[in-house]
């Protein structure tokens, strides 16, 4: 097999050198002979994905690892899935356990996403595929191998539709700015420091109210990491330091921080359906949780963030790569950015479509 690789790398690489125009009759060349090649062409009931997740008790990621459960076993693959409980070298490790046991292919969601680079040089020096998902590697990570892939969302998008769910919320209610100044005061609960999605979702919620025609006013920002618990603590502390008929708007990088922050808020009786003691919530994530807290009316808004397709984009490319298959959407179905990128979409979640999530 190897050998047969070998082989195929040196003829594409002399097609390229010989020209463009031959490059892709050589792959194209390249990919027919190793589906013909025996090996090649494993079955998914011979394939396990060693999977990483990097911690179990998060609840956005609990949903992506569910569904990427359920699809290996709609492909017929196998999956074995481990905790990194936060902790790089727990994961490390686990990927060294996966590489000695011979999974076919890994999937990484990592603690640390700027420690990325020494698993894919485990990866590589056994030549298995890796793909990243919902933190993201460098680019020049991404650039350093070619069977590594990254599935996640545009981080920025979903910051823009929660400021958007904002606006919108000022514009039709002229006294949720309580002191009358033309200005939106707002709290920021923010998820962990480095993550791709704490950053954007951040600077992009902020812009996307002020595009909509609203100066701002930060009152206060701190991060939650994610976490509920750590949320309804930043939020009382924020309470105390502002004052709660100072904040008009409390913005979170994610629901769980969301409904921590709305916890807070219920203690000292907001957000419970009297109208003139709300204070509007958005987060991002559609959790079952935060779906339930709008329909009761206690949360504004959310995003959802498709942990359904984050997974099986994932496992189809895992499972796909190990059978030597192009990740091409024709192989995973989902469209495929600069041959290493599979975006999944986000979807503003307001009281006009939240039902459509619920299941
Ligand atoms: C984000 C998600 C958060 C958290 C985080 C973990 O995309 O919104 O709730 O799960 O990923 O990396
Ligand atoms: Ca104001």
């Amino acid at each position: 097999m190897k050998k047969m690789v070998a082989l195929l790398l040196a003829a594409a690489m002399m097609a390229t050198a010989a020209g463009c125009s031959n490059a892709s009759n050589a792959s194209s060349a390249a990919s027919n002979a190793s589906a013909a090649g025996s090996e090649s062409a494993a079955a998914a009931s011979d394939i396990t994905v060693g999977v990483c997740i990097y911690k179990f008790d998060d609840t956005f990621m609990t949903g992506v690892r569910n569904n990427m459960t359920e699809q290996a076993k709609t492909l017929g693959a196998k999956t074995d899935i481990q905790d990194s409980q936060n902790k790089q070298p727990t994961q490390n490790e686990q990927v060294d356990t996966f590489i000695t046991k011979g999974v076919n292919a890994l999937a990484v969601n990592p603690v640390d996403r700027t420690a990325a680079a020494p698993l894919v040089e485990k990866a590589k020096a056994k030549s298995l595929p890796i793909v990243f998902l919902n933190r993201e590697p460098e680019a020049e990570v991404m650039k350093s191998y070619d069977k590594i892939w990254y599935v996640g969302a545009k981080a920025e998008e979903s910051g823009t539709m929660s400021g958007e769910i904002i606006a919108d919320y000022f514009k039709a209610n002229k006294s949720a700015d309580k002191n009358g100044d033309g200005k939106i005061q707002y709290v920021m609960l923010q998820g962990e420091p480095g993550h791709q999605d704490a950053t954007l979702r951040s600077k992009y919620s902020v812009e996307a109210i002020e595009k909509a025609g609203f100066a701002t006013e930060k009152l206060a920002a701190d991060t939650a990491y994610w976490d509920k618990v750590k949320a309804t603590d930043l939020m009382n502390n924020f309470i105390a330091s502002q004052g709660l008929d100072k904040i008009e708007a409390v913005l979170a990088n994610n629901d769980d921080m969301a409904l921590g922050a709305i916890e807070a808020l219920k203690a000292k009786g907001y957000n419970k359906g009297d109208k003139s003691k709300f204070i509007p919530v958005v987060g991002v994530d559609a959790t079952a949780p935060a779906l339930a807290a709008m329909a009761e009316g206690s949360l504004l808004g959310t995003v959802l963030n498709d942990a359904e397709n984050q997974g099986k984009a994932t496992v189809n490319i895992a499972v796909a790569a190990a059978q030597n298959k192009p990740i091409t959407k024709e192989n995973i179905g989902y469209d495929v950015t600069d041959g290493k990128y599979v975006w999944i979409p986000y979807v503003k979640v307001t009281q006009d479509n939240y039902k459509q999530f619920q299941s």
